[in-house]
């Protein structure tokens, strides 16, 4: 009954606007479109739809919610008539959005058509070791695995990518990424804007670095070990400058920072708009902002009253035009909750918490939590599981005045103070990654309810990949 219904709104969307929707892309058929974030010469900007990864409900199993997820080749249309070598989920890049509720049994059958091995993270979800994708987690080329979690967690825009040790970075450069949609009864319930492709978009950002003819190659120089391999070409949902037609009234953005090292200032070029939600769940509040800063693996879902647009009109991306919003003659809500979900307040008395200390070091040697690279035969420190304890995240760079964006495996945390003070209100929600700029210290509290060997890491790719990544046990 569920997909029938979902699969009206797609059709819906289809017929009545002109968003894409991204299915059965085996070879690309020129949907895909382009230009570039600073080669503009190559292609023409804004002229082609928004791209729609396929949102899939599963079947349901035995009371498991299924799903099929292949790893794949594929060619991609970065650049009219260029087809660039990729890799996606089920389709030539990126991957479709599974739509998960709470608390719901869940079953991926993973086959993995790469020549190379690779293995699936679920960024965000609360898991343990056994499902979280990277111990022991490897799916050799050929081979199929299934995983099966449930996620008891409050709904959120969560996602998906490769976790292969040393290959994480490449992986996703060359397109893994899907997104999760986890739902569930105040997310169902809340009037805000939900209709796939119609008032409720997936925004997946990325940079990467094409040649002229298309060519997406991987390596990294001395400086990009440094500094994250970044590009010039700018992509939402893996299409260069797109355009998307929204009705008149509220539309809702799920906004994935998905590259590998690019942290992005995101604005409607002074104008008002709302972030209704963070990494790991909506907030409890819309919080009115001009600027939504996210770093590699942040989420932010915002909501935009478009009746304050002119009928054309850009979202911004560090300061350039990257998405043209198109109103069309549809109408949809209007009026902006003014609450959204309960969060637990921070309780007052943290004293009796144990604190630890993490200090993010890169240096032209090498990346380093709190001196030492990562070394997967050793644990960093055990925990307790059913403990909670503050975490005190140093931004110790001295001489590399970059950002880090610290991200911790099978939590969702809060952060309590941002050098010293109360964080923004648009940082007071769940969150699973949080950005520390030169010198910045953040406290954050976490608990562990999950078990096993657990990551943290820097989600600059380059920087986890280059050490700059723990683990820790969390034991029952
Ligand atoms: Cu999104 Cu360990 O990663
Ligand atoms: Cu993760
Ligand atoms: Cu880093």
């Amino acid at each position: 009954m569920k997909k029938i219904l979902i699969e009206v709104v797609i059709f819906g969307a289809l017929t009545t606007s002109h968003n894409q929707i991204l299915a059965n892309m085996n070879h690309s058929s020129g949907h895909n479109h382009n230009t570039t974030f600073n080669q503009a010469t190559f292609v023409k900007e804004f002229q082609k739809s928004l791209l729609l990864p396929p949102i899939l409900n599963g079947k349901v199993q035995n009371g498991v919610r299924t799903f099929d997820l292949s790893v794949t080749k594929g060619k991609w249309e970065f650049i009219d008539g260029k087809f660039t070598e990729t890799y996606g989920y089920n389709g030539p890049i990126l991957g479709p959005i599974l739509s998960l509720k709470k608390g719901e049994k869940t079953k991926i059958n993973i086959t993995n058509n790469l020549a190379e091995e690779t293995t699936v993270h679920w960024h965000g979800g609360i898991l343990s070791q056994n499902v979280d994708g990277v111990h022991n987690a490897n799916i050799q080329p050929n081979t199929k695995k299934s995983v099966e979690f449930i996620l008891n967690q409050p709904a959120a825009t969560l996602w998906f990518h490769p976790h292969p040790m040393h290959k994480t970075a490449s992986q996703v450069y060359k397109g893994l990424a899907g997104l999760i949609y986890l739902e569930d009864e105040q997310s169902q319930n809340l009037n805000i804007p939900k209709t796939y492709g119609v008032d409720d978009f997936p925004i997946i950002i990325q940079d990467k670095k094409l040649t002229k003819d298309g060519e997406l190659t991987y390596s990294t120089t001395h400086m990009e070990k440094i500094h994250g391999k970044s590009g010039g070409h700018l992509m939402i949902n893996g299409v260069i400058s797109p355009y998307i037609d929204i009705p008149n009234g509220l539309i809702r953005l799920r906004i994935v920072n998905g590259s590998n090292a690019t942290n992005y200032d995101i604005d409607l070029n002074g104008k008002d708009f709302y972030q209704i939600g963070s990494d790991g769940g909506l907030l409890s509040n819309p919080v009115t902002m001009k600027n939504l800063s996210l770093a590699p693996g942040e989420r932010g879902e915002i909501l935009i009253d478009s009746n304050i647009l002119n009928k054309k009109s850009y979202l911004y991306i560090n300061q350039k035009k990257a998405l043209e919003l198109r109103k069309n003659e549809k109408f949809g809500l209007t009026s902006i909750p003014k609450a959204l979900v309960e969060i637990p307040k921070i309780s007052k008395n943290l004293e009796n918490l144990k604190t630890r200390v993490f200090t993010l070091k890169t240096t032209s040697k090498g990346n380093t939590i709190n001196n030492i690279p990562y070394n997967m035969e050793k644990l960093n420190f055990e925990v307790q599981k059913g403990t909670q304890e503050i975490w005190e995240i140093k931004n110790g760079s001295k001489m590399m005045d970059m950002p880090h964006p610290f991200h911790v495996h099978g939590a969702q945390f809060r952060v309590i103070e941002r050098n010293g003070k109360t964080p923004p209100l648009n940082e007071q929600g769940w969150k699973d990654t949080v950005n520390l700029n030169a010198g910045d210290t953040v406290k954050i509290l976490i608990s562990y309810t999950t078990d096993g060997i657990t990551v943290y890491h820097c989600h600059i790719l380059e920087h986890e990949e280059g050490g700059m990544m723990g683990q820790f046990q969390i034991n029952n």
